[in-house]
């Protein structure tokens, strides 16, 4: 099993779970926000940048792969506005070299890891795999590039179209998860920084669901796009609501500007992969948020 960008959060979780069932794996990673930490010692870690072809080769030798999970991308939405060439030449370029780099060693399948969260647009209802893109960031917009990539290969392909994940080993500065965030502010006793009236709303999927949707992708039966969320559109208050009710009052809350490129409504439909038997999701808010707090160590003893 091949996992690039498998040093990070989602793909940390993907490579465990990997290893858990015993498959041999190794990862491509350049660490640029992923960290050796996340990562166990038994995968076999080649620091190399997806953009770079021939690093891409040269790491990789002429091993055998049965399977790629394709999450290696910038993933910063404010960011990818201002550093679009840098964002275009790792989710296009990047998603390229990888798909090149299946076929070249002759895996059966990719699971290509797309965003439900930026690729939308504003969903006033949560969208179905059918509606129209609308991405409204640079970041969305080569996810969105990435994924016709992917379509048009010849190789079996399954797209998932994730929610805000979070969970445990999410990163905690500005524009990480806003789970990890707010968790790492109340641990700290942190006021928790609201951007805009904290009504804007996002689909939160515990990390541990993501990872069963990816090893059902793998499992070679399905192909195609599908979402991967709750279904659930969740407001910044209530999740601070949420919160509360896990780890007691928050320590204080201040006011912030709304930021640009902001959807107000984030949701995707999930039933699709619920009908074809791909998955469903399984983990509540409250008990997303309880085992992410618990692992973090912020849970009042
Ligand atoms: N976290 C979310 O809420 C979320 C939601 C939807 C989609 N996604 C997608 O999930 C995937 C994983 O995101 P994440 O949240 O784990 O972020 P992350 O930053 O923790 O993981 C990305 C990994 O890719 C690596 N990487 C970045 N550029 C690279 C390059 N040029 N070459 C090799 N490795 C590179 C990073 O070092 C990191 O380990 C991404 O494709 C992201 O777009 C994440």
């Amino acid at each position: 099993m091949l996992v690039t960008g498998g040093a990070g959060f989602l793909g940390s979780h993907v490579v465990d779970a990997l290893l858990a069932r015993g498959d041999d794996v190794v990862v491509v990673d350049d660490l640029s926000t992923g960290d050796r930490a996340n990562l166990d010692p038994r995968a076999d870690l080649r620091v190399a940048d997806i953009a770079d072809l021939s690093a891409l080769q040269r790491e990789l030798g002429s091993r055998r792969i049965d399977a790629v999970v394709h999450c290696a991308a910038k993933t910063k939405v404010v960011e990818s506005m201002t550093k679009e060439k840098l964002y275009e030449r790792v989710i296009v370029g990047g998603t390229r070299n990888v798909l090149e780099t299946t076929r070249r060693l002759g895996a059966s399948i990719v699971v290509n890891i797309s965003t439900g969260g930026a690729i939308y647009g504003e969903t006033p209802r949560c969208a179905e795999e059918n509606v129209p893109v609308d991405p409204q960031s640079n970041y969305g917009r080569f996810k969105a590039k990435a994924e016709k990539l992917v379509e048009s290969s010849d190789l079996r392909a399954v797209t998932l179209r994730l929610a805000n994940i979070y969970g445990p080993r999410q990163r905690k500065d500005l524009e990480g998860g806003v789970v990890a965030i707010f968790i790492g502010c109340w641990k700290r006793g942190e006021p928790i920084t609201v951007f805009g009236d904290g009504s804007y709303e996002r689909d939160y999927v515990y990390i541990a669901d993501v990872v069963e949707a990816v090893l059902g992708a793998l499992s070679g039966i399905h192909a195609g796009v599908f979402n991967i969320g709750t279904g659930v559109a969740t407001s910044v208050n209530q999740l601070l609501d949420s919160l509360a009710s896990v780890l007691g009052p928050p320590p204080g809350v201040r006011p912030a500007p709304a930021r640009p490129v902001e959807v107000l409504r984030a949701c995707v439909d999930p039933s699709k992969a619920a009908r074809e038997g791909l998955w469903h999701p399984r983990t509540t808010l409250i008990e997303g948020l309880r085992r992410t707090a618990a692992a973090e160590g912020a849970l009042l003893s």
